[in-house]
Parts: structure tokens; sequence; C-alpha cells
């Protein structure tokens, strides 16, 4: 026999004396189970796939051009040829969808966020080049005004108040126009009441029967959101908060109630926002209504993770695959998040 095969033998044999005194009278042992790699990926209850993945796409104007968001280390915003090169890459890597989010030129910002329901703005564009290329990729779109208003908030200003149902008027619109430029999915990330019924019936009417929309249905007032402002160029003129329209971080039932809402409006999925510390009400939601319920990994939570791996403080890529796992084991179907061609392309060299 083999040296390496005696040595494999001797490890088999029961421990010496010594450590028998050690041993505790236990019949279970969970650590069995853990023993080695085989075994723990047999009994592991939850898998990330490429196709949990949706990658979020910054647009900006111009050509061939990929401009560094310098909050959010690593991730660039994609003149609209550009985005379509960054299609053919999630092809590629097997992610099923982008969500796409564009900087408008200051130029184009108002009060009334105008710029919002022209059928030829920059996401509008963006939207019809990926779709003409690759018609097999999902598409989401944002349906909310702070991109365009020059205050940038959500929804229409008056008197320092927003307004709701003036706003969910402008909304339908925007739905309306971000479905003909070729958007499978609207995703309305504004917060305002009674929009997700509002925007089915103005599509259904319409004839986009098939559009799905994607709620944000629990959507925090929620500081990680900080880098995506910059991203959007909405940092700037952002005039105060959005505590008047998104939730409250200390409350867990009032998501329960926005997500029953948002369903019996039309929502076809669920979406909980900030991700990572909000786990507990993605938990919740997924378990209360059992609709395919997708977490948003913010800017915030992206940017922290980068920086203490550019520090050298954190293994980024194992934060990133931690943390997603994390998603999938409270319950998410889906997750949408700026690491998805990284995690996207760990996966397949994976396997
Ligand atoms: C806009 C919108 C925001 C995000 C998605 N859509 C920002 C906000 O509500 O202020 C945040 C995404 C992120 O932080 O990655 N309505």
């Amino acid at each position: 026999m083999s040296t390496a095969g005696k040595a494999k033998i001797e490890r088999l044999k029961p421990a010496p004396r010594q450590a028998e005194a050690a041993r505790l009278d236990l019949t279970i042992r969970p650590r069995r189970n853990r023993k080695s790699a085989w075994s723990r990926r047999l009994v592991a209850e939850n898998v990330l796939t490429a196709d949990d993945l949706i990658w979020p796409v910054f647009i900006c104007e111009g050509t061939a051009t990929r401009e560094p968001v310098p909050s959010m280390p690593g991730v660039v915003r994609y003149s609209v040829d550009e985005a379509v090169r960054a299609a053919e890459q999630a092809i590629e890597l097997k992610i099923p969808a982008l969500a796409l989010f564009p900087n408008t030129d200051p130029r184009l910002r108002n009060e009334s966020g105008s710029e919002a329901v022209n059928p030829d703005n920059l996401v509008c564009r963006a939207l019809r080049a990926i779709k003409q290329e690759f018609p097999d990729i999902g598409l989401v779109a944002d349906v909310a005004l702070d991109p365009y208003t020059s205050h940038g908030h959500d929804g229409l200003l008056a008197d320092g108040k927003i307004l709701n149902d003036e706003t969910v008027a402008v909304l339908v619109e925007q739905a309306k126009v971000l479905a003909a430029a070729g958007a499978d999915t609207v995703a309305p990330s504004d917060m305002m009441d009674g929009r997700i019924g509002a925007i089915r019936k103005a599509l259904d009417a319409a004839g986009f029967v098939d559009t799905q929309i994607l709620a944000y249905a629990a959507k925090y007032a929620s500081c990680f959101y900080g880098p995506f402002r910059d991203a959007v160029g909405s940092s700037a003129t952002l005039s105060g908060d959005k505590r008047t329209y998104q939730m409250d971080p200390a409350n867990t039932d009032e998501a329960l109630r926005e997500c029953a809402l948002d369903i019996e409006e039309g929502a076809d999925m669920l979406m909980v926002k900030p991700g990572m510390p909000y786990l507990d009400i993605l938990f919740r939601v997924k378990e209360a209504f059992g609709m395919p319920t997708f977490a948003y990994q913010v800017s915030g939570e992206y940017s922290m993770i980068e920086a203490a791996a550019r520090n050298g403080w954190l293994d980024g890529d194992k934060a990133m695959m931690e943390s997603l796992l994390a998603f999938k084991r409270a319950g998410a179907d889906a997750i949408l998040t700026y690491f998805a061609p990284r995690a996207a392309e760990k996966l397949a060299r994976a396997t």
C-alpha cells in the first residue's frame, strides 16, 4: 500500500485514549454534516445562480463613454451604445435582466420633471437600442421623477409638499412611454399611494397587457441611497429628504400593508429596499404573501463592501458572495445588485 494510503487508514482509526477522555457524551453532532466539502454541498439549503441577478445600469449622454461613479468604485455610467455592450456582457454571463437608470442632462431637469414623459429621453433611447440588438434580455425601467426634477424629488412639489395624485397622473404617462420604448417591466420606485393600480389600468388600456410591474413595495427612506443619487445626478439637487413618501425604517407592519396594497392593485413582483439592513422585512414579505419577491442591494451597500475591500479590510469577493447568498436565505427570488456582473462571472468560473 502507498504511504498516502497508509496515512489515510491511520486517520480512520478510532481516536487514542487521551482524546477519549476529553470526549463529551454527545449523540448529536451537527458538525458531522459539515465535515467535508461534498457533505456541505449536499446539505446546502440555498444556492445563488446567475438566474437570481438583475444588474442596475446607469446611462449617460454621449457615445463610447464609460464614466466612473466616484462614490461607487468599479461602477460606471454607460452611454447608450456602451449600454448595448453591457447588455451583451449580461447575456454572456447569463444575467436575465438589466435595470436602467438615466443620468439626465441637468439642463433637461425642471420643476415638473417633464423630460420623464419624453419618448426620446435618454432611458427610452437606451431601451430601444438594447431591445433592437438583444430582444431576449429583460429590461426593467424605473418609474419615478427624481432623475428629471430640478428639486430631485420623485414627485411633483408644491409649497414644500409632494403631491400624490398629481404625481401619479405623470407616473402613468411615464410608464406608458417606457413600455412603448421596450421596457418589459416597469418598476415604480416613487412610493406614491395608488400608483400601481393606476399604472396597471393605463398600461392595459394602452394595450401593454404583458408589461410587468415590479413594485418597489417596501421602500424605506434610507441614507444608503446616497451613492445612487450621485450616479444619477440628483444628490446635488435634492432639497430636503424623502420621508413623507418613503417608509420609516422603524416600521415592519406598514411594509406588509404596503405590499398587500400593491398586490391588490396588480403588482407582478414585489421589492424590498434597501437589502442587507432589511432582511427581516424581506423574510416577512416572502412569508406573508409568497409573491415573487426581489431585494435591492442598494448603492450604499455596494460602496460599503467595496470601500472595505479596497482598503484591505475585507475580502471583497467573499463579502459579495456571502451577502448575495444571505438574500436568497431570507427569501429573495432575485436580487438587484451592482455586483451582478462580477458575481455572475465568479459563478461561471466555479462551474
Ligand atoms: C429613485 C430610486 C432610488 C433608487 C432606485 N430608484 C433613489 C431614491 O429613492 O432616492 C436607489 C438605488 C440605490 O441606492 O442603489 N426613485
